[in-house]
């Protein structure tokens, strides 16, 4: 048959055939079900723009009107979960504005929401307002419902000014307390300002919820909720958002990104995660607290307190939502107007950083599987035996036995309890890890962690069985976790770490994996499904599912279920373990800890966690240590090299010099990488190390006493270049330098293949630490050299840096006698000046006490170094004696010296470099001086 006979026979058939008859007939029945489907969607779209007519009597919204009020830049997503369609849209009484087609492909249109809040949407109006002297005081009525269920029906807000430039802001349940995290212990102390003044205004709105705060001066708007709308709070979804003053935005970590943050439709979402570092996820550290540069100049801070799961969105407008699923609203503004003012007032209100020993400034090593005593000590040896400045040698979990906390592998790390002395002997330190997570499945009665935990009731626990939750971390079967809210916590802690101290003496403590990390999802077969872990809003964690890798949401602590505990879990095991040292060791404790909290630094240091051996890693070490000067935990670093991944020769190299002038500098790798010590690197590394952290040893007096302002004030230690030069607005985004202090800048190499590396210089000079030359900078991008074996530094004007030659530990170099660097002043500064403090590096009273020495140095008329105010305790053991003095940029010659008067010839001027070298001096820095030349 042709085809032609084919296709005709075909024809035939389908004209007469009763086949046709059947398809015509399912057509019809099938365009009366869309026909009917389409009925019923108009129906229940009239019925749902009537009902929310209805729910919203209080607002008469004409949603063409008020909807197109809303230019597309002020936005605020009315529907965050995914699926939004007109109808679940018109059922928020939300407008709906789909993208068109045309501007699909441009990713900002796609970011731009398209279910948004009209003009006059709101859920509560206020019953009940008072306003005495600045503060306020009032209740909010819910008018209509959310879709989220359970709206909190009385919102109780008040406003309370903490100090002329720290405001409180609380919103919470007027019926019924809600959850609130117990730590930070926050200091309610409300200090008496002089007069009555604060520096912010705070206004609100008879006719919506929310509020303002505006700065006093110029009235600038730094908060503003009322403009931006969505307030919503109900059981497990609070929502505000509020247009932000400008696009400097930085912290909201721990997160992987640029210190400034994007602002362009940025969700940055905050549940402690053993995660590591990676863009766009939630990692180790929650810390929902931010600072702005204003546009006006002026900087502020905002907290929310609140230690649910969240996500914080950033958008273009410039805007911020804020939206938790529990607890309450608790924000805190801190007016500035400095940086540093708003970081000196946030420590005020969340506690300021611990003291460090002065020998956790030295260099650590460690890495996961030396496998063996006899390796550590290997390392141990070949890195002394290399004369690279060294203070501290660390154990990962494979000095256990079974990867069990409190125990040692009597067999592999046999001799450790031995090992440590002998590194106690030659003045060094020694730190074990620890685990959240205790093995639950030991022998009975042979291992008292598990036994005496559940003796004491201190486990967390199943919601369903009340018995301790089980999962799995290293331990060999299964793995309970201590609850860090139990009231008799501190007394099985302090027992554990005794008895381990009993066995071996550590020094400090490592705390790992206490986000907490669990090796499954819930328990073995996950969660059963419950509110908690499937809650009607779910934040953009990594996994999707709130108990990855985690504990399930119900797990019951003392204080709480796990939901609303887990982001402070971390917090409550630093404090543990800060007591426990104080106890056991009575010197200062050091702590460091994977996971943070808000306040955590007043009791624990912090390492990046799990970086790889990348350079991109490398480079992003610095924004994501730089955050942390926000977060007042200032005593931090990266693993050194890379954790994960083989390491190359250049980039260890690059990555020791950096490494250096972290405040917290740990080389540390994975078991199944190439050695990465410097050692095992070889000649260049092994010379890098040692200059880089020999310069890190010569300043560290100088390090140390920033330490002590952080302590004292809650200044940072590390400092991005905005911090100190916030009004250049080239500063704004550069985070790939930074300063210790305000005195040295430091410009790592963070690029394969490179020996010059762009920087910018504000405004001054600033002298090359190694020849001493000053570059005169109007505010400008310099290429500097850079040879492998350098990482350029440099020195700002008008500074004096306290400093001691450099030893292979610090317990040698604390004995060498001091040095100042001085830097001559550009004509428009001030007088060089510095300071420096002293104690025995490592009580934990000495300042309590007042058993320290503090003074100030200053130059007065460019030839005359004094020091005032010497805060000197006799009690005080070492001599504290200046032994030389170096002066950069001096332009006059220098023809004579004289200390107190008296004429010294030990001094050699260069008028070429204008470089004074003053040496052999022997002056007792306890006692006032004058040194003229
Ligand atoms: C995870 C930590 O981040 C890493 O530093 C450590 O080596 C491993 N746990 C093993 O303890």
């Amino acid at each position: 048959m042709t085809m032609e006979k084919k296709r005709k026979v075909g024809e035939n058939m389908g004209r007469n055939s009763p086949g046709k008859n059947r398809r015509d007939v399912i057509s019809l029945v099938y365009a009366y079900i869309i026909y009917l489907i389409m009925l019923i969607m108009l129906i229940v779209m009239v019925i749902a723009k009537w009902e929310s007519r209805q729910m919203d009597k209080n607002v008469d919204l004409d949603e063409g009107e008020e909807c197109s009020k809303v230019v597309r830049k002020m936005r605020f997503d009315c529907h965050p979960e995914n699926g939004a369609s007109e109808l679940s849209c018109i059922a928020r009484r939300c407008c709906w504005d789909p993208p068109i087609a045309q501007h699909n492909e441009a990713y900002e249109e796609i970011q731009v929401p398209y279910c948004f809040y009209p003009q006059n949407w709101h859920l509560y109006q206020y019953e009940r307002m008072n306003e005495t002297s600045g503060e306020f005081e009032g209740e909010l009525k819910n008018i209509a419902s959310s879709f989220y269920k359970k709206d909190i029906q009385v919102v109780g807000m008040r406003a309370t000014k903490i100090d002329r430039n720290i405001l409180r802001v609380r919103l919470e349940n007027r019926d019924n307390p809600r959850y609130e995290p117990i730590w930070p212990i926050i200091n309610t102390y409300r200090k008496k300002s002089s007069n009555n003044d604060s520096d912010y205004e705070f206004h609100v709105n008879k006719m919506k919820p929310g509020f303002q705060v505006r700065r006093k001066w110029k009235k600038n708007l730094i908060f503003d909720s009322l403009s931006a709308g969505g307030f919503i709070f109900s059981d497990q979804f609070l929502q505000i958002s509020t247009l932000l003053p400008s696009h400097n935005i930085y912290g909201l970590g721990e997160h992987r990104n640029s210190l400034k943050l994007d602002t362009n439709w940025q969700i940055f979402t905050l549940f402690n995660k053993d995660q590591p570092p990676t863009e766009h996820a939630n990692l180790y550290g929650s810390h929902p607290f931010y600072m702005i540069v204003e546009e006006s100049g002026a900087c502020h801070g905002v907290l929310f307190l609140n230690s649910n799961a969240m996500d914080i969105i950033l958008q273009p407008t410039p805007g911020l939502t804020f939206r938790s699923i529990g607890g309450i609203f608790d924000i805190f503004f801190f007016l500035g107007p400095t940086p540093h003012d708003v970081l000196r007032q946030y420590s005020s209100i969340i506690g300021k950083p611990f003291m460090p020993p002065y020998w956790s400034l030295g260099f650590h090593l460690c890495r996961l599987g030396y496998g063996s005593l006899e390796k550590t000590r290997q390392v141990w040896n070949r890195t002394r035996a290399a004369d690279i400045p060294f203070d501290t040698q660390w154990n990962d979990l494979d000095y256990m036995k079974n990867s069990n906390d409190f125990t040692y592998d009597d067999d592999k790390f046999k001799g450790l309890p031995e090992f440590v002395q002998e590194i106690h002997g030659v003045g060094m330190h020694y730190i074990p890890l620890i685990d959240a997570g205790i093995s639950a499945s030991e022998g009975n009665n042979t291992y008292p962690p598990y036994d005496e935990g559940v003796h004491q009731d201190i486990f967390i626990k199943d919601f369903y069985t009340n018995a301790p939750f089980i999962g799995k971390v290293w331990n060999r079967v299964s793995t309970v976790w201590p609850d860090f809210t139990h009231p008799n916590i501190s007394q099985y802690w302090y027992i554990m770490m005794n008895n381990m101290h009993g066995q071996f003496e550590y020094d400090g403590v490592w705390i790992d994996m206490n986000e907490p990390s669990n090796f499954y999802n819930g328990h073995i077969n996950g969660c059963i499904q419950n509110t908690f872990d499937n809650p009607p809003y779910q934040p953009n964690v990594v996994g999707n599912l709130l108990a990855t890798k985690t504990l399930c949401m119900n797990a019951k602590h003392f204080g709480g279920l796990h939901y609303n505990v887990h982001n402070t879990y971390c917090m409550g095991e630093a404090v543990a373990n800060y007591r426990a040292i104080i106890k056991i060791r009575r010197r200062r404790p050091f702590i460091v800890s994977r996971a943070t909290w808000i306040g955590q630094g007043h009791y624990s240091a912090h390492w990046t966690g799990d970086v790889y051996s990348s350079w991109h890693d490398l480079r992003m070490s610095i924004p994501e240590i730089l955050q942390f000067s926000l977060f007042q935990i200032p005593m931090v670093g990266a693993d050194i090299c890379g954790f994960d991944g083989n390491t190359t020769v250049e980039l260890c190299n690059r990555w020791m010099q950096v490494g250096a002038f972290y405040p917290f500098s740990r080389n540390h790798n994975s078991d199944d990488t190439i050695e990465q010590d410097p050692v095992a690197l070889g000649d260049l590394v092994i010379e890098s190390s040692k200059k880089a952290l020999m310069i890190k040893y010569r300043l560290l007096p100088y390090l140390y006493t920033l330490f002590f302002m952080a302590h004292s004030s809650g200044s940072p230690v590390l400092n991005p270049l905005f911090f100190l030069y916030w009004e250049d607005k080239n500063t704004l985004d550069i985070d790939r330098q930074f300063l210790w202090g305000k005195g040295l800048m430091i410009v790592p190499v963070l690029e394969q293949g490179k020996t010059e590396v762009k920087a910018y210089l504000p405004k001054g000079i600033w002298y090359n630490y190694y020849n001493n030359t000053g570059i005169i900078s109007t505010g400008q991008w310099f290429v500097l050299e850079a040879p492998l074996d350098t990482i350029p530094l440099f020195i700002r004007d008008g500074i004096i840096i306290p400093a001691q030659a450099p030893s292979q530990t610090t317990a040698q170099s604390r004995k060498n006698k001091f040095e100042l660097i001085i830097t001559i002043s550009h004509p428009s500064n001030e007088n060089p000046s510095g300071s420096l403090f002293w104690d025995d590096g490592d009580s934990i009273d000495s300042i309590n006490t007042h058993n320290y020495l503090y003074e100030n140095f200053e130059v007065i008329d460019g030839n005359k170094l004094i020091n005032t105010w010497p805060n000197y305790n006799p009690n005080i053991q070492e001599a504290v004696i200046l032994g030389q003095i170096e002066v950069l940029g001096l332009a006059r010659s220098v023809k004579n010296v004289t200390v107190d008067g008296q004429e010294i010839d030990t001094f050699t001027y260069n008028e070429s470099t204008k470089y004074l070298l003053i040496t052999n001096l022997h002056i007792d820095l306890s006692r006032k001086f004058q040194v003229m030349w």
